[in-house]
């Protein structure tokens, strides 16, 4: 079975309410009702009810099993403001600033959902560029306790070479941390080790990749992996990792072999951890455009509950198979 397709049949399993707040986009009502039809969560959507049901009738849906939220009047918006000016006070919000925010950014009102537990993720960003789905996920749900970095991994669903790489790939961290420190490079191995043995369901080999093998060059970039490494071995994580590794020897046994002879993630890695977001986001697109495999994501790891971004060019589908994914990591 493939990887959305397990996804899938786990968020039948356990249906999570996943509030979707980009409601004047079509594709994201057609989804809806798509995920109400196939029982895969129940959708929330923000904005005006009368809006939606014109868009409704235009796509020829029913919006039967669909909760409407209007911001506006919704009875919970004085707690809302109450909770935002309470969580960014440091910050100078005021009830002023925080109904504005919350009435004109349905990021910001779809995260106060999620964090005031009246659903279980959010979905965004068909609408939005990702940093304004991401700074509503920091700045209203924050990390999980005792993290200290939010990043993301790809789930990558190769179409060819299974049987050489395997059926799925990580790909981390490819839409969130610009210039990670050495820390953050081991907070994302670690999260990702998380998200791959609960959302995916493989065992984590982990590769802090980069353009040295073992020393085979030297430079302060490859540093900052070396020490990515160290600073997991200090912290005696249960879960295999080779740090300063390049691609190749990453992931082709021979290659492996010949660069990294001692290694036990060299030519089985399953995760890749990319040294900084230029590499990571540019490396995930190659694959996925040149190789021809399916990428999911980017799934947000570290928040205190899921919240996913969408690109801004995605199907109905995409929406629809993020929703179940966010189901996923809520249970
Ligand atoms: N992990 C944990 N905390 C963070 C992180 C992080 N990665 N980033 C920011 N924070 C903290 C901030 O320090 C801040 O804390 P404070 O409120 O205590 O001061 C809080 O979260 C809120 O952060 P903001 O100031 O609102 O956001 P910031 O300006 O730091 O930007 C962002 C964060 C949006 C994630 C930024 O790093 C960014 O734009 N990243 C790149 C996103 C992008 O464009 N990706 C590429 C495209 S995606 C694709 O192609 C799939």
């Amino acid at each position: 079975m493939s990887f959305i397709n397990k996804i899938r049949e786990k968020a039948k399993k356990n249906i999570k309410k996943i509030v979707l707040p980009e409601a004047t986009d079509e594709r994201v009502v057609v989804a809806a009702s798509k995920i109400v039809k196939e029982k895969l969560a129940l959708p929330i959507l923000i904005g005006k009810r009368s809006e939606i049901e014109e868009i409704a009738k235009k796509a020829n849906i029913v919006l039967e099993g669909i909760e409407i939220i209007e911001p506006l009047n919704y009875k919970k918006l004085d707690s809302y403001i109450e909770k935002l000016v309470e969580l960014r006070a440091a910050k100078g919000m005021t009830p002023e600033k925080a109904k504005e925010i919350l009435l004109s950014d349905v990021n910001f009102f779809g995260a106060m959902m999620v964090k005031m537990k009246d659903c279980d993720g959010m979905v965004s960003g068909s609408d939005s560029p990702t940093a304004n789905v991401l700074r509503a996920g920091l700045q209203v749900v924050g990390t999980k306790p005792g993290i200290k970095t939010v990043s993301s991994v790809f789930v990558m669903e190769l179409s060819q070479k299974q049987e050489e790489y395997g059926e799925v790939l990580l790909f981390g961290d490819c839409a969130v941390i610009p210039e990670p420190t050495s820390a953050q490079l081991a907070d994302i191995a670690s999260e990702a080790a998380v998200t791959a043995a609960t959302v995916v369901g493989i065992v984590p080999k982990v590769a802090l990749l980069s353009f040295s093998t073992k020393g085979s060059a030297k430079h302060e970039a490859v540093d900052v992996v070396v020490e990515a490494g160290k600073i997991l071995t200090e912290r005696k994580v249960t879960f295999e990792f080779e740090e300063e590794i390049q691609a190749d020897a990453a992931l082709v046994a021979t290659v492996g072999l010949k660069k990294a002879p001692n290694s036990k993630v060299a030519g089985q890695a399953n995760i890749l951890i990319f040294p900084n977001l230029a590499s990571g986001n540019i490396g995930y697109k190659l694959v996925q455009r040149l190789a021809g495999a399916a990428a999911y994501g980017p799934l947000i790891q570290g928040l205190a509950s899921p919240i996913n971004d969408l690109s801004r060019g995605c199907s109905i589908d995409d929406i629809v198979n993020l929703s179940a994914i966010t189901a996923v990591q809520a249970v």
